[in-house]
């Protein structure tokens, strides 16, 4: 049987990262010996197969995904299709066993890696489903993996989605020009629905944007901070979006939020989002501006709030600047600790893999000791619920936080 399976030579490193649970391999010597025309891959230690992997030669960087690490690769090639349908059911039927769907309706069916699916993302929102593909390799077994999403979220969610229901985006390679999800209705083009999460609701555009205006992933976060914005009458949101944490402070009671964000067309679905909600309109105000101006008139105005929010992206770029968040912090974590009441609290995010926790823990802590600021490390903050996370993947849990208390 061996000798007809595509083995392959890979990397060293490859092995010893496989061997660790890192469900990818990276383009190099030899995976440029890999056939374009095979689908499978079959990596081979001392000629002996070691893992099976899906091929995918289109990809300008991720040139093949585990798709198991033991078995019979043969017998597994053979059964794939049936083996597929079987990690959709187990992915979409674990989330109606974590009792999520009640709480929100913007949940993740398939979070990829950690849910065996290599390359494979699907949200449920409202009634809409989107199904994100992060591999070429899946272009080959699309009508299955639409098929099953929707029959397998029908039947285990109990919802009625039909194809028109369904989205479909290649975020495959971050060098692809980035498109806006499409709707396999073929008459629509774009909708605007809303989502419902933790009874706050959110205006969800599709088809417009590359992403949709809200981050699912960042709901499995929101739901362990219930206490601390229920306890926080005044809350500032840095790097806002669209507003979701403004949203949820204002729902739990906040009467003073402060949303900051670069983009007017971010602040401006914000606020359509608080008239959706007929939230206290004077309860919260805007800041279109980079967080580092908003900070410094705060700072001048002696503003304080008893929660503080920021979550950067990875890099960002205001008129003049590039810069990196976790270096921003330097500059920023002295501001909003300006800014904070005695006995507040500021949550750090970081939103990339490419810095771990410890780093970032240990760039706040030194900030804080250099500063001599009164505050301590309380809490963890990273994905969890339908945004499952594999070890030995630091790619998968890109989003880091902490709770930072104010003594
Ligand atoms: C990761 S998103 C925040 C997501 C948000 N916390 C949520 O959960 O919906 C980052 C946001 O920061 C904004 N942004 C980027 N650079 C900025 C800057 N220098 N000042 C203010 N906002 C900025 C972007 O426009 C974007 O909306």
């Amino acid at each position: 049987m061996n000798q007809l399976l595509p083995l392959y030579d890979v990397h060293p490193i490859s092995i010893k990262l496989l061997k660790k649970g890192h469900p990818w391999i990276i383009k190099d010597k030899f995976t440029d010996k890999f056939q374009p025309r095979e689908r499978f891959i079959v990596a081979k230690e001392r000629r002996r197969p070691f893992s099976l992997l899906i091929h995918d030669p289109k990809h300008s960087n991720i040139k093949a995904r585990v798709w198991s690490s033991s078995g019979d690769f043969g017998k597994l090639i053979k059964n794939f299709k049936k083996d597929l349908q079987q990690r959709i059911f187990k992915a979409i039927k674990k989330r109606q066993d974590l009792k999520i769907i009640e709480k929100r309706d913007n949940i993740f069916l398939i979070f990829g890696e950690a849910d065996e699916l290599p390359g494979i993302k699907a949200t449920l929102l409202g009634d809409q489903v989107l199904i994100q593909f992060y591999s070429y390799f899946w272009e080959n077994y699309e009508e299955l993996v639409i098929n099953n999403i929707i029959k397998t979220t029908n039947q285990v969610l109990n919802k009625d989605i039909t194809k028109a229901d369904v989205w479909i985006q290649y975020r495959a390679d971050s060098s692809a020009q980035k498109k806006a999800p499409k709707s396999l209705d073929p008459n629509c083009s774009y909708k605007n629905i809303q989502v419902k999460e933790f009874g706050v609701l959110y205006n969800v555009q599709l088809g417009k944007l590359y992403d949709y205006g809200l981050y699912t992933d960042m709901a499995s976060v929101r739901s362990h901070l219930e206490g601390i914005f229920k306890d926080s009458d005044s809350v500032l949101n840095l790097f806002s979006y669209t507003g979701a944490f403004s949203l949820y402070s204002l729902a739990l009671g906040s009467k003073d939020v402060v949303s900051v964000d670069l983009s007017e067309s971010y602040i401006q679905d914000l606020e359509e989002n608080i008239l959706l909600n007929e939230f206290d309109k004077d309860s919260h105000q805007s800041i279109i501006d980079s967080v580092e101006n908003a900070m410094n008139h705060l700072n001048k105005e002696n503003r304080v709030f008893d929660l503080i929010i920021s979550d950067p992206p990875s890099s960002s770029s205001d008129k003049n600047k590039r810069s990196n968040a976790l270096k921003d912090y330097e500059k920023l974590l002295p501001k909003m600790v300006k800014s904070l009441k005695p006995g507040g609290k500021i949550i750090a995010f970081l939103n990339t893999h490419k810095i771990n926790r410890n780093k970032f823990r240990q760039k706040l802590e030194q900030i804080i000791t250099e500063n001599n600021f009164p505050l301590k490390i309380t809490k963890t903050l990273k994905l969890a619920e339908d945004c499952p996370e594999l070890r030995g993947f630091p790619e998968g849990s890109y989003l880091k936080g902490f709770i930072l208390s104010h003594d």
